[in-house]
């Protein structure tokens, strides 16, 4: 049997596994650290799917009860408008008012994502509403979005790896990896 090349076409790696480990380490920390003396229920916001890896590892150094929850959005329409259609996929299961809400988020790009889902949680009056992704793009942002916890910021470059995909592959890489252009 041919041995399969789960790794083709990464041209090379951007963040190590031990480097995404020991960053995940420092962020559990701070957030810890942030919420420790709220007495409001904290529930954790996987934003699937490419969330879901750093989600789960980031999750576990959060030395604190939690709750998860998991959404699913699509976005229709010029990925260029800021008008762009935002549809819920999945929503989420738990009641947020009233509770403090942790988002977390693969990579934030255009921002224009986040924004429209930051605008329909905040809807729901949680008593707090924070912002975690694990990588940011700060050269291709169009709306001002307020991160509260970054993993790294990286370059106009294509990423896959850790959850991030190229056509659905990638995902279970346990680094960033760029991919090679066509
Ligand atoms: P935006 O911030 O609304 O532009 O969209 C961010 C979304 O685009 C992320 O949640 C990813 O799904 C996707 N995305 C943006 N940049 C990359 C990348 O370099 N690799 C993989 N997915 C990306
Ligand atoms: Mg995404």
């Amino acid at each position: 049997m041919a041995e399969k090349n789960w790794e083709y076409g990464i041209e090379k790696v951007l963040i190590s596994e031990a480097q995404i480990k020991e960053r995940i380490k420092a962020l559990g920390e701070e957030i810890t650290n942030f919420y420790k003396d709220k007495d409001e229920e904290l529930i954790v916001v996987c934003l699937l799917k490419g969330s879901v890896i750093f989600f789960a590892d980031l999750c576990r150094e959060i030395k604190l009860p939690i709750k998860m929850d998991f959404m699913t959005v699509s976005s229709y329409g010029n990925q260029k408008e800021t008008s762009r259609e935002l549809k819920i996929v999945k929503d989420l299961e738990e009641n947020i008012m009233g509770k403090n809400v942790l988002i977390v988020e693969d990579i934030i790009d255009s921002g224009l994502t986040l924004n429209k889902i930051l605008e329909i949680l905040k809807a729901r009056e949680p008593k707090n509403l924070k912002l975690a992704t694990f990588l940011n793009k700060p050269s291709r942002r169009e709306v001002n979005v307020k991160i509260d916890y970054n993993g790294y910021d990286i370059p106009d470059e294509f990423v896959v790896g850790y959850g991030l995909d190229y056509a659905q592959n990638y995902r279970n890489l346990s680094y960033v990896g760029i991919l090679k252009g066509e």
